[in-house]
């Protein structure tokens, strides 16, 4: 389905609370499906994504309760899992199909996961090679790296894994797996990626040792049902904090945006760019930190992102670069080669995108080069299946000086199922 989009006429005022945070609620079914107990779960992010995740644990054999935003898991522990009659599709999901990777290699069944045609150009050996170390077996397409992929359960042992890539789906899966394997599985990142995995292992009962980017966790332990509270997610607040930041006269709160550091880089680079940003009734939820936003319209300068920042904000850079086409100056974002392997190649879809509307944005070959102040005059554009770039297109129409008309808007249900009903209240427009 495509979108027409007219600039904005007014300016972005009110209060909005954006979904539940997409990791957490993945998360949140994981550990719920392998915990022994019920656990609850609140604000959890109805995307078609973290839906997928839920279909998937459902198919091992596990009872999943769903009211609005309340998830009710009737854990049964891990032995509980039940072999799948049916492939395990993950849909757009990576989070998923390389956590549930790092899960089934140590159960006893044979599963095969496969997803869309975006999930089918992801590369799975970055799991499946520590794994395999580990004594997994999994094959698939590709010399086993990409899916469909099939995992054949077996006993693991713990390894010490130096992983190339700050990759949270990495870790965690290593974890999962840990959990599962003989003695203690270590991993070490090259820079600490989003640690919700470690932080919700401990909301359940689990235990793990962490020193600098090194996370040690003893196999053969037992998780137990608890309560989640899933704050909202801050890669879906970006969307909003930008929009408001370069529109004139705007003013907005986000409410119980999560603040997890691991995540919270997109704060901190819009914040040195000038951003008018209030961070207030910081707080927490089951060990993650949470916080209210205000933001008003600002004058941003670019500045330079690189370095241990990219995995702190890496979902959140096609936003950025939207940021960057109306901040004073040269922004220069590089060492984010990890866009190439995201629901698109990111790279290439932000920089042809906003080329489209009229932006001054070259790529490099591990980042973009985006010159500021450009006015956008609009256009067509394409979303190419990627949620992050439709909403990112859409935050850009409300500054072009003509309409925007954006190809494929569907994907944004993946993480942001009522992205423009939510655009609407804010931007108090007739005709939207
Ligand atoms: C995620 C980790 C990140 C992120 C993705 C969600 C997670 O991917 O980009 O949207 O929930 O673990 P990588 O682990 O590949 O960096």
């Amino acid at each position: 389905m495509a979108k027409t989009l007219h600039p904005l006429k007014h300016s972005l005022k009110g209060e909005l609370k954006v979904p539940g945070d997409k990791s957490i609620s993945h998360r949140s079914i994981i550990f719920g499906s392998i915990a022994s107990g019920t656990t609850t779960v609140d604000g959890f992010l109805l995307g078609q994504d973290c839906i997928d995740t839920i279909n998937c644990f459902q198919k091992l054999g596990v009872q999943i309760e769903q009211e609005q935003e309340r998830i009710t898991i009737i854990g049964q522990g891990i032995e509980g899992l039940q072999e799948p009659e049916d492939v395990l599709d993950v849909g757009n999901s990576g989070t998923t199909i390389r956590l549930l990777l790092g899960l089934l290699a140590g159960r006893p069944f044979h599963s095969v996961l496969l997803g869309d045609a975006s999930i089918a150009k992801r590369p799975m050996d970055r799991v499946a090679i520590p794994l395999r170390k580990m004594g997994a077996n999994i094959d698939g397409r590709k010399n086993g790296n990409y899916p469909p992929i099939a995992v054949s359960g077996s006993r693991l042992n713990g390894i010490h894994y130096d992983s190339p890539v700050a990759s949270a789906q990495v870790k965690s899966a290593i974890l999962l797996a840990g959990l599962q394997a003989s003695g203690t599985t270590t991993i070490t990142e090259p820079a600490l990626s989003r640690d919700h995995t470690e932080r919700m292992l401990t909301a359940f009962g689990g235990r793990l040792t962490r020193q600098n980017t090194t996370i040690s966790i003893q196999g053969q332990q037992n998780l137990t049902g608890t309560s989640v509270q899933v704050p909202a997610d801050i890669s879906s607040a970006a969307f909003f904090i930008v929009a408001a930041l370069i529109t004139p006269n705007s003013e907005i709160t986000l409410k119980d945006v999560g603040m997890n550091p691991t995540r919270s880089g997109v704060i901190d680079a819009l914040l040195e760019m000038g951003a008018n940003i209030t961070i207030l009734n910081e707080r927490i939820y089951n060990d993650e930190p949470v916080a209210d936003l205000h933001v008003t319209t600002s004058q941003l300068k670019n500045i330079e992102i690189s370095g241990d920042l990219i995995p702190r904000l890496i979902d959140e850079i096609p936003i950025l670069a939207l940021a960057a086409t109306q901040a004073k100056g040269v922004m220069v974002i590089k060492d984010a080669e990890e866009l190439k392997v995201k629901e698109t190649n990111r790279i290439d879809a932000v920089v042809h995108q906003l080329q489209q509307l009229g932006a001054s944005i070259e790529s490099t070959d591990d980042g973009m080069i985006i010159t500021g102040e450009s006015q956008l005059h609009g256009g067509t554009v394409h979303s190419l299946g990627d949620h992050r770039i439709g909403m990112m297109l859409a935050i850009a129409s409300l500054i072009s000086e003509d309409k925007v008309v954006i190809q494929e808007v569907d994907c944004i249900a993946i993480s942001y199922p009522n992205f423009f009903q939510d655009l609407s209240q804010l931007s108090n427009r007739e005709g939207r």
